[in-house]
């Protein structure tokens, strides 16, 4: 009899205990009659959101090496609510304030893939927010807040498809997708490295953390990363090219990872003959880094973009054709490069797209896909807009 009053009393005192520490959530559905609240009800639900909002919860604190409740943040209830946002939130996806986390109803519709599969990675993050230490609300930690919080969504395996690739993005502290990527690579150095900064973030935010986890300034990391993660897969693969100057006719030509250079020409040039030859290599390298259509590409295209690139990094001889002059437009050199000029100035980086896409071969319909002309219209408007 003893015992068992000593057994009930132990599991009331857990049950108190586990009082305390269960986190508490309210979930409703508060836009119902809207397209994306139907959604909600129909394909999400209530039941489904709590099952995600305590599974986040636990994953979140797991990856924060949260073990006990002095680690974590003192929230006792968090609500989830599906709402049309106020006028000021209008733009977001969901937001995440006041231990409240509010999914916007007008972009449920737009959800694609697996519509639980999104919501719930938009619960992840928007939880992360909840739990996660915002060095005190320090404004410069903006980009890391949103980019741990993108990589809590990353682990838990529900980055969406149309997030950028890792390598991708212009800085660490841009936030979201770019900043998780970046966070990953961090991980991979030291694991628990998110978790070891979360922490840091506890009473105050310094760049300096990336220095006192691992040894390199942010900076430091975020070029490796961009070195290392990016592997040039946008470009060929050439680790090598040389350069000669030869006894030749003509003036140059590249070949096979070589570039070779007419030294007769560079002796009778007349003229500034250290911009000629660094024209002529701008030209000649274009060779070796361009895309080709797997030999299927026309020859005076291929010369074209060549002398393209010599034009924009600014090295027309004074001998090149002027802007409308030519008779074909896969002439080839200056003529073809005047008018890539023309049609990059309809869609600014045409000309980078044309080569992108002549990856693994040619069609003259790349034209059309990139401008919504066929070249021999574009040539025509080309040569009416010189006409004069
Ligand atoms: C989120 O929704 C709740 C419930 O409708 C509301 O009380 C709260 O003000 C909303 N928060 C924001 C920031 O709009």
């Amino acid at each position: 009899m003893a015992h068992q009053v000593f057994f009930l009393s132990c599991l009331l005192a857990v049950a108190a205990l586990q009082g305390i520490l269960a986190v508490e959530y309210d979930v409703a559905n508060n836009a119902a009659t809207t397209p994306g609240g139907v959604i909600f009800t129909n394909q999400i639900g209530i039941d489904y959101t709590r099952q995600i909002l305590v599974a986040a919860t636990d994953f979140i604190w797991n990856l924060f090496q949260q073990n006990v409740e002095a680690d974590r943040k003192n929230v006792q209830r968090v609500g989830l609510f599906i709402e049309i946002l106020p006028e000021n939130f209008r733009g977001a996806v969901a937001i995440a304030a006041n231990n409240q986390i509010n999914v916007s109803a007008d972009y449920i519709p737009t959800y694609s893939g697996d519509i639980k599969r999104a919501f719930a990675g938009i619960v992840y993050h928007e939880m992360t927010h909840i739990w996660q230490w915002n060095g005190n609300g320090d404004s410069n930690a903006g980009g890391l807040i949103e980019g741990i919080a993108d990589f809590v969504r990353l682990k838990a395996d529900l980055a969406p498809a149309h997030w950028r690739q890792p390598g991708e993005g212009e800085s660490w502290n841009q936030g979201y997708d770019v900043t998780a990527r970046f966070l990953d690579y961090c991980e991979g150095l030291r694991n628990g490295f998110v978790a070891e900064l979360n922490k840091k973030l506890r009473n105050s935010y310094d760049v300096n953390f990336f220095v006192e986890l691992l040894g390199k300034t942010v900076d430091q990391l975020w070029s490796e990363y961009k070195a290392i993660k990016t592997r040039r897969p946008d470009r060929k693969n050439e680790q090598h090219v040389s350069l000669f100057i030869e006894t030749m006719n003509g003036v140059a030509y590249a070949v096979n990872n070589e570039i070779h250079v007419s030294a007769n020409y560079i002796q009778g040039y007349s003229g500034d003959v250290n911009r000629e030859i660094t024209g002529v290599l701008y030209h000649e390298i274009t060779h070796i880094w361009q895309w080709d259509g797997n030999g299927q590409t026309p020859g005076g295209l291929i010369e074209g973009i060549a002398d393209f690139v010599r034009l924009k990094a600014g090295y027309v001889p004074s001998h090149w054709v002027q802007p409308g002059q030519g008779d074909r437009w896969d002439h080839g050199y200056d003529v073809t490069a005047r008018f890539l000029d023309y049609c990059n100035s309809l869609r600014n980086g045409f000309v980078a797209e044309l080569n992108k896409k002549m990856r693994s071969g040619y069609s003259a319909n790349y034209f059309v896909e990139l401008l919504g002309k066929t070249v021999d219209q574009l040539w025509s408007d080309y040569k009416a807009k010189y006409k004069n």
